[in-house]
């Protein structure tokens, strides 16, 4: 078991990871306190009966799984049936699943009765190495995701590489994105995932990484936990490009579009001579090892100009975070004419 302690503004935040710390340490937190759980379908038909052993008075929601249950209406449903059941200020909220039921509990409990406590149980590998660290909380609205949302700490995190068990290849995929994504921010991580390349979907593997990771990313939000001095922002490497082509072309999953987003950011960093030589191969081979084969879009004009809508944009420029060396990052500013002729030099390079 590790302890990972992020001292914020806000409070401490303690977050357990690895193996058996489920058992160990969610019921002992939870120990005599009044229990809503927010869940939602495919966790609950797997686990059900385990957060009912471990839990067993508690009031359980359950939301219709995937991105589509992360809007206001949801969110609604979820602090009436609270109010219901008659939540205090000092019972425990618990976001037992993905990101989805991380990012709509985490807003809910940030606004029920102005802060109720709330404890992270993550059960996908995204959700362990990035969203129930660091209090970003949303729901998506009139199709612009993440728009309305606060940022509300988790008290506690419980991150126990068991769940990863029952996760599809596809959500482990999904989650490798931003481990990668981690890799390009940290040389301790970039070296691990090299030497462990053939490995990096073993649940073992897996739940070495997650510690890394959160490791990682507890540093970041502790400089920045809110995202305003540039710090906090280096988490969205790749994802200037990956939100963009997820928004015009959809169908894969958030993962597969970072992991998509970091090989152009990669391709453009390396033409312009930020990134380059056997460091550059490397990232390139692990993206690949992950994702397989780099889709060659058309139509990447249309899909470039979804950039504009970035949140790290500023003065009508579009801002990526590219890889420049072991551990370090750039950020590149450019007008969407300079971003689409790079982009569609980059697929000149692809084809
Ligand atoms: P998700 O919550 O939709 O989970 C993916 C799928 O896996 C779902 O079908 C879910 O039911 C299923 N699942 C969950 N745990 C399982 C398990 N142990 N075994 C089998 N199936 C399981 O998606 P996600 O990838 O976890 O999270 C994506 C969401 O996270 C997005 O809404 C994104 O915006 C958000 N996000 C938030 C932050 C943040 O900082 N708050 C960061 C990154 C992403
Ligand atoms: N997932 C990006 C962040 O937490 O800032």
């Amino acid at each position: 078991m590790k302890k990972i302690k992020l001292s914020l503004a806000s409070g401490d935040s303690v977050v357990y990871c690895g193996e058996g710390v489920f058992e160990e340490y969610s019921r002992k937190v939870a120990d005599g306190r009044q229990i809503f759980i927010v869940t939602d379908s495919n966790v609950n038909k797997l686990y059900g009966n385990l957060v009912s052993t471990c839990f067993c008075d508690a009031e359980v929601k359950v939301i219709p799984a995937g991105e589509r249950s992360k809007n206001p209406g949801k969110l609604l449903e979820i602090l009436d049936r609270m109010m219901k059941s008659g939540m205090r200020r000092d019972s425990l909220l618990i976001a037992f699943g993905g990101g989805v039921v991380g990012d709509i509990a985490g807003l809910a409990a940030s606004l029920y009765m102005r802060g109720a406590e709330i404890m992270q149980i993550p059960t996908t590998l995204l959700a362990q190495v990035d969203s129930s660290v660091g209090g970003k909380t949303a729901v998506d609205f009139k199709g612009v995701k993440n728009v309305i949302g606060t940022f509300y700490q988790p008290k506690t995190v419980v991150a126990d590489p068991m769940f990863f068990k029952t996760l599809p290849k596809k959500e482990i995929r999904c989650g490798l994105g931003e481990v990668v994504k981690y890799g390009a921010l940290d040389e301790y991580i970039y070296e691990k995932l090299l030497k462990n390349i053939s490995r990096l979907y073993s649940v073992d593997f897996l739940g070495e990484i997650v510690y890394d990771c959160i490791r990682h990313k507890a540093a970041v939000v502790q400089s920045d936990e809110r995202d305003v001095n540039g710090v906090r922002k280096t988490l969205n490497l790749g994802h200037t490009t990956g939100h963009a082509f997820e928004l015009f072309y959809g169908g894969a999953s958030h993962g597969d579009y970072v992991l998509i987003g970091m090989y152009y950011e990669l391709l453009i960093a390396v033409k312009r001579g930020i990134c380059g030589g056997q460091y550059a191969e490397n990232l390139k081979k692990l993206i690949l090892k992950v994702k397989g084969k780099i889709p060659v879009y058309e139509d990447i004009q249309k899909a470039a100009e979804l950039a504009v809508y970035d949140k790290k944009n500023e003065k009508g420029l579009i801002s990526l975070i590219v890889p420049c060396a072991e551990g370090k990052t750039e950020e590149i500013r450019l007008t969407l004419g300079e971003y689409i002729a790079e982009l569609e030099e980059a697929v000149g390079e692809l084809r």
